[in-house]
């Protein structure tokens, strides 16, 4: 018998995404369509949720223990992101709630934004423009400008996970960057071997780090990972890149550093509290400031959405959900 008449799936997709895959979707799911660029407040996403069997997040979404309870039906969260630190997973694997996330899509173009962002904050880009705009370019300088070489130069890769291998392998490959790292775990010696990286101490990374590019996950173990006595163990010739989470790096210490001097310059696409974004980031000069879009060139955005809605196909038909987090 065909199954043409069973009823599909309720499935919540919290926040405006492609139309053509929303479209899409809305053939695959009974699909309620938060059709807006605005987040749903935590209330908002509750009575949404209620009677869904699954959740197409855009990784802003807070999943707490207290929504699962309040959403008992709710039985697969699939991320458009990789990030998931707004996911309390162990609460959702303790209510069987099945949670998907968006890997490997947008490694090389999340590693091509972070290469772009240090390489900006190291050769003065962002600032020498404003300058420029500002009509005060008035003539040649020696020194106008003069920031910091990228060809050759130590870069300095904190959490060496898929990102960061790519960041390590741009700079290795196509820069002649020395490189080296501090991950929990080493890479194996054939992962190392072609882009000459050496694993490091925490403390060795920051007091030899030209570049430093900062790639772990957001975790409790990670927050402020990157505070004031951190911050001053680098070099003050030396960059700060941050593609990770705001809350790795204390952002008041870092613009404190950056204001005095004993910091060169930092890229940051991340913050604590965003959208919001530190005050006295905003006065710095010496950063460059980009509204978390790593990840945002259009074949990857598309790519990250099109594997949240596959996982979600795979969790309504019985497959094996490609990027299941909590097997
Ligand atoms: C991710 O996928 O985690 C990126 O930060 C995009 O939000």
């Amino acid at each position: 018998m065909s199954n043409l008449a069973a009823p599909k799936p309720r499935v919540l997709l919290a926040r405006r995404i492609f139309p053509d895959i929303a479209a899409r979707m809305a053939v695959a799911f009974d699909l309620d369509y938060a059709d807006d660029d605005q987040p749903l407040s935590p209330e908002a996403l509750r009575q949404r949720l209620q009677g869904k069997l699954g959740l197409f997040a855009s990784g802003t979404e807070q999943i707490t223990a207290e929504l699962l309870d309040a959403c008992p039906e709710l039985r697969v969260i699939s991320l458009m992101t990789v990030g998931h630190n707004n996911v309390d997973l162990a609460a959702c694997s303790a209510r069987g709630v099945r949670v998907s996330n968006a890997p490997d899509v947008l490694t090389e173009t999340t590693a091509d934004f972070g290469f772009a962002l240090m390489m900006s904050a190291a050769r003065r880009i962002s600032e020498s423009e404003h300058y420029l705009r500002r009509g005060d370019w008035k003539q040649w300088r020696v020194d106008l400008f003069a920031g910091a070489d990228i060809h050759g130069a130590t870069l300095a890769i904190l959490g060496m996970g898929r990102i960061g291998q790519a960041i390590a392998r741009r700079g290795a490959l196509g820069f002649g960057m020395k490189v080296i790292y501090h991950n929990r775990s080493r890479l194996a010696p054939e992962q190392e071997a072609p882009i000459g990286a050496r694993w490091v101490s925490k403390e060795a990374l920051l007091r030899e780090a030209d570049h430093l590019v900062i790639v772990v996950p957001y975790t409790p173990a990670s927050h402020h990972l990157v505070a004031e006595q951190d911050l001053a163990l680098m070099k003050p010739s030396a960059t700060l890149t941050n593609i990770a989470r705001g809350g790795v790096v204390d952002d008041v210490a870092l613009a404190r550093a950056l204001q005095q001097g004993r910091l060169a310059a930092a890229g940051l696409d991340v913050f604590e509290g965003e959208p919001q974004v530190h005050p006295d980031l905003l006065a710095c000069v010496n950063v460059v400031l980009t509204p978390h879009i790593a990840s945002a060139s259009v074949p990857t955005r598309r790519a990250m959405c099109e594997l949240a809605e596959a996982n979600l196909r795979a969790a309504f038909s019985g497959q094996p959900m490609p990027t299941l987090l909590n097997p």
